[in-house]
């Protein structure tokens, strides 16, 4: 019998995570999940009702009773059945998603959430700790990593992108550096490598080049087991 596939993204922000996700979830016909948009989700609703970033007690209860789904297909976020894929990649609500984020009672919440979605179905799920805390067990194992430059400069131009063009280059670098060392840091599921994840460098890799090698990996890996 066919045997659920996951399929494990970690990185830190800029390193082409998404695109190559959700290509590799298009290509592989399995669903793709956005852990950080999770975080995200949860990070604007607090923002919105004024809800401090480190009152862990209200956040918690945000992050359980928050309804986060993604429009299957399509790259829609809907929190609470309200369209906030674009809200949710404001400026304001990364800075707070990344505070937000280090919450152990969220983390749980919003891990716990993951876990239900790629219940019996394959999945490609991109985020921090995917390999070494949600799937520890997962099939395939990817660290996405780039140089610091070169996420600097995706971010520029993600910006770009969505018409904000008044952030400076150094202070978008150094929004991300903050974020990064939060994420690297935490006590709480950082972000670090897991031990037998496959580790990528896209800075100088197209991203189809990217998606090829872990195409490779996933097809070695489900390739004598019937798995698809
Ligand atoms: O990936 P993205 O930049 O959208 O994630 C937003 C924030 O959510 C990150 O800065 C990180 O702090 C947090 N995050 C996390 N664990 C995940 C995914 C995202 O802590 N699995």
């Amino acid at each position: 019998m066919a045997k659920r596939v996951v399929l494990a993204i970690d990185g830190p922000a800029g390193a082409g995570k998404s695109t190559i996700a959700r290509t590799l979830a298009e290509r592989l016909g399995y669903i793709y999940i956005d852990t950080g948009a999770m975080y995200r989700a949860v990070a604007l609703w607090a923002l919105r009702l004024g809800v401090a970033l480190d009152d862990s007690h209200r956040l918690e209860r945000l992050a359980l009773e928050s309804n986060i789904e993604f429009a299957p297909g399509a790259s829609t976020v809907l929190l609470n059945g309200e369209d906030v894929t674009e809200a949710i990649r404001a400026p304001e609500v990364s800075e707070a998603a990344s505070k937000v984020s280090a919450v152990p009672a969220v983390r749980r919440a919003l891990v716990a959430a993951q876990r239900r979605m790629a219940q019996g179905t394959s999945v490609v799920m991109e985020g921090r700790d995917i390999g070494t805390v949600v799937f520890p067990d997962a099939l395939v194992k990817v660290f996405l990593d780039a140089a610091p430059e070169v996420r600097t400069a995706r971010r520029v131009q993600d910006l770009a992108a969505r018409g904000e063009t008044q952030t400076q280059a150094d202070e978008v670098a150094r929004q991300m550096a903050d974020r990064d060392h939060r994420d690297r840091t935490r006590p709480e599921a950082p972000l670090v490598q897991a031990p037998d994840a496959t580790y990528i460098d896209s800075s100088a890799l197209p991203p189809d080049g990217v998606v090829e090698a872990i195409l490779k990996l996933v097809r070695a890996k489900t390739s004598n087991g019937g798995i698809h």
